[in-house]
């Protein structure tokens, strides 16, 4: 995926109000958002529950935006296929959920997401060093980087994201992998610190209860769209 001047906003689902979640996808449809961020959390890897493939499909019925299927699940392998067919257009999953001798490793995950021609990201949560991913990075499309633990909306941005993003855009400049790998950063995404995270480095920014608590998201969307 190329590199762009500004970020893509993707508005996190999870910090919806899930009454009303057709309106809330259709108001990212009429939004700047090109991302839809859905987390997927079986509380196992998480200490929480979210919604499974079913509602992804439903709601990508009234939808053009691009589906981001982020996988805090103890075995994605077995969750990959369910979200594939639900009309996701990119999967993430976590590195730690990959390490245990029960899983697949994730060059099988990868190759299964990149076979069916979605993007494919691979998460890391706040202590989870980048080094661990540093031999996937030239099968990828995009680095997750989790700015709070996994698990909940509405927590606050752990202020040493920044420097692991930074890390993470100098090493992709180094190796020249800078123009095909996007860098996600996930969770506390305020419009007060939006852009030192672009400024970091960040291309992709998920942002829930910013955007879904706040009296205009439409306004909030856009203002986050520039630098
Ligand atoms: C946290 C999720 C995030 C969350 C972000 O586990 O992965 O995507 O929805 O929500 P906010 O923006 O409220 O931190
Ligand atoms: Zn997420």
């Amino acid at each position: 995926m190329l590199k762009r001047k500004n970020p893509i906003i993707a508005p996190s689902i999870l910090g919806a109000d899930f009454s009303i979640l057709k309106k809330e996808v259709q108001l990212c449809n009429n939004s700047k958002a090109e991302w839809l961020h859905l987390d997927i959390m079986d509380q196992q890897f998480v200490p929480n529950l979210s919604f499974g493939p079913a509602l992804v499909k439903s709601l990508k019925k009234h939808s053009d935006l691009f589906f981001d299927v982020h996988l805090m699940v103890s075995n994605p392998f077995d969750m990959l296929i369910p979200f594939i067919e639900s009309g996701a257009n990119g999967i993430s999953f976590h590195i730690e959920a990959t390490e245990s001798r029960f899983t697949f490793p994730p060059k099988i995950l990868i190759n299964m997401i990149k076979k069916n021609s979605l993007k494919c990201g691979i998460a890391i949560k706040p202590k989870t060093p980048f080094s661990i991913i540093k031999k996937y990075l030239k099968f990828i499309d995009y680095v997750v980087v989790m700015s709070v633990e996994p698990g909940f909306g509405g927590q606050s941005f752990i202020p040493s994201t920044l420097e692991k993003v930074s890390e993470i855009d100098n090493f992709l400049k180094d190796e020249k992998l800078r123009d095909k790998i996007l860098i996600q950063v996930d969770g506390g995404i305020k419009l007060e610190n939006y852009k030192d995270i672009v400024n970091a480095g960040g291309d992709i920014l998920v942002a829930g209860s910013q955007v879904f608590q706040s009296d205009d998201p439409i306004k909030t969307i856009r203002t986050m769209y520039q630098k």
